[in-house]
């Protein structure tokens, strides 16, 4: 393992921390996890990157004053550890600028709609409710918005009339994992270059 310096942030259940994490191990993705962050104690995903021997932050926002409080010591930990990207992956917390500025181009995260449509929480769930025929996964980096920063790639997934959340939510899921671990080789290679709203990616 060697290459990029990543930390993931991850909220819940872990499959595309699991994705990225499988990636390396299969010789795939030249980047080393130093460190998963995660706002949950119990998430299936602290167990899943102790498995991995990943090492874990793990808090509860509820023990700090403000969200700048706990950024200010995930960052401290970032740059204790030269962390070069950070992969928001299914981590539900809103970014400060404490950490949105130092890492503003640094800064990835997967989102389960084809945004500008759905950002924020349940994007599959009101991509339904609104009747696309189209919805989709889209990786981007992260700005001071809610999923609004630049879009550096998307997969579209057809929506059956007869789906719900239960039947669609596994193709939206396997699509980022499909995503995830190319883009982040992408970055790892060099090959994302931002410029304003545009990504281009070369090679
Ligand atoms: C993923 O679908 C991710 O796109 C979504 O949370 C899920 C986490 O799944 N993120 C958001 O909705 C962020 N707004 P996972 O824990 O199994 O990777």
């Amino acid at each position: 393992m060697a290459g990029l310096k990543i930390a993931v942030f991850a909220s819940g259940q872990g499959s595309n921390f699991q994705a990225l994490a499988d990636a390396v191990q299969a010789g795939r993705l030249d980047v080393t996890i130093e460190l998963l962050v995660c706002d949950k104690p119990q998430a299936p995903v602290v167990g899943r990157a102790e498995r991995a021997g990943i090492d874990t932050w793990v808090f509860k926002p509820k023990d700090y004053p403000s969200r700048e409080a706990y950024e200010t010591e995930i960052l401290a930990e970032l740059e204790r550890r030269g962390i070069e990207l950070i992969v928001l992956a299914g981590y539900m917390r809103i970014i400060t600028p404490v950490l949105v500025e130092p890492y503003y181009g640094r800064m990835i995260n997967i989102h389960p709609a084809l945004l500008p449509s759905f950002p924020g929480v349940n994007g599959i769930g009101q991509a339904l409710d609104y009747g696309v025929k189209v919805t989709g996964v889209t990786v981007h980096y992260v700005d001071g918005g809610m999923d609004s920063g630049p879009i550096i790639a998307q997969r579209v997934v057809e929506v059956a009339d007869s789906d719900t959340e239960e039947t669609l939510a596994p193709r939206i899921h396997a699509a980022e994992q499909a995503l995830l671990p190319g883009v982040v080789q992408q970055i790892a290679q060099g090959k994302v270059k931002l410029d304003g709203r545009k990504v281009m990616i070369t090679g």
